[in-house]
């Protein structure tokens, strides 16, 4: 009842794991697909070993979370081996990969996409990362920059090529127009908001960065907004994700539009959200006697 497939790929529910929560390890892709996600999304991967920003990285705001953790990850090398290891066991549990990479330019974004593309579903082009330095950000919010990136990876690579897109942007069209004419093959929107927290007793700002990306609750409007808009404006699929925490938040993404939904946030405080969001899903669906493709871009 929740199958759905996207550019070819049968996905068992449409319900994955975002990048950045739980993607760090081969180990912890499993547990998360054990725990029912229709795809798992690894933390994003560049193409060398990144510590990412000091602490604090983290400062938790009810239902939301503002990060500054700076693409920590262990290159794409290190990454390599636990990607071995996963994708044998995924595969027996017919849970798909999305392999999200970043990189400086398009060199090193297509070095990432090479190695990744042997072990995943779908390669996702995380250009939107709103804390990295000299990185994501400049390049998903610079037309230009955003269509040379996509273009050089999607020439080189054969799976197909998602597109994640920041927020944080004045006209999100005018981006996702340029990802969109470099043949990109999807989107995923969105990644965290721009946001920061200050102390009122150290009277300065908490995260060592100064500022981070806000993602939970919050920012879900935000994010059915851009999938609404992506969707009147472009025939391609689009993965939703942001404050996505139970069957209606992801109802509303795919009325959007959206074919599927990550969810990040909320896996932070329940690895077992996965299952509950699916059961409320088929729940809706069959109060309204309506299948799961019939209420894509249903909103519009
Ligand atoms: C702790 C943390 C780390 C994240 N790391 C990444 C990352 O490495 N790459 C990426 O594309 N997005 C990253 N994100 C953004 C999420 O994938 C997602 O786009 C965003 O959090 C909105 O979804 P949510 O509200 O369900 O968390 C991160 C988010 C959080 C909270």
């Amino acid at each position: 009842m929740l199958e759905i497939e996207i550019k070819n790929i049968k996905f068992k529910n449409p319900v994955f794991l975002a990048s950045g929560i739980m993607g760090s390890t081969g180990k912890s892709l499993i547990r998360i697909a054990k725990n029912g996600a229709g795809a798992v999304t690894t933390k994003s991967i560049g193409y060398y070993p990144n510590k990412g920003h000091k602490n604090p990285t983290i400062v938790e705001l009810g239902d939301s979370i503002l990060n500054a953790i700076g693409l920590s990850n262990p290159g794409i090398e290190e990454y390599e081996e636990e990607l071995k290891k996963a994708k044998p066991i995924l595969e027996k549990m017919n849970t798909k990969i999305i392999g999200s990479i970043y990189g400086k330019d398009e060199e090193e974004f297509i070095k990432v996409a090479k190695v990744m593309e042997k072990y995943v579903d779908i390669i996702e082009l995380n250009i939107s990362c709103p804390h990295a330095k000299g990185y994501g950000a400049t390049i998903g919010q610079n037309p230009e920059l955003t269509y040379n990136v996509c273009r050089a990876v999607k020439k080189s690579v054969s799976v197909p090529v998602f597109a994640k897109l920041t927020p944080n942007v004045t006209d999100i069209i005018e981006i996702a127009e340029s990802a969109y004419n470099a043949k990109i093959d999807g989107f995923v929107a969105i990644n965290t908001v721009r946001g920061m927290k200050i102390d009122i007793k150290a009277k300065k700002p908490i995260l060592y960065n100064k500022f981070g990306g806000l993602s939970g609750r919050a920012i879900k409007p935000i994010g059915v907004k851009i999938v609404y808009d992506l969707y009147e404006n472009f025939n391609l699929p689009i993965i939703g994700v942001g404050g996505i925490f139970n069957g209606e938040d992801a109802i509303e993404y795919f009325l959007a539009g959206a074919s599927a939904v990550q969810v990040g946030t909320a896996v932070m405080k329940d690895y077992n959200i996965f299952k509950k969001i699916c059961e409320e899903i088929k729940k809706y669906l069959i109060e309204e006697d309506l299948k799961l493709k019939e209420i894509i871009g249903m909103a519009h």
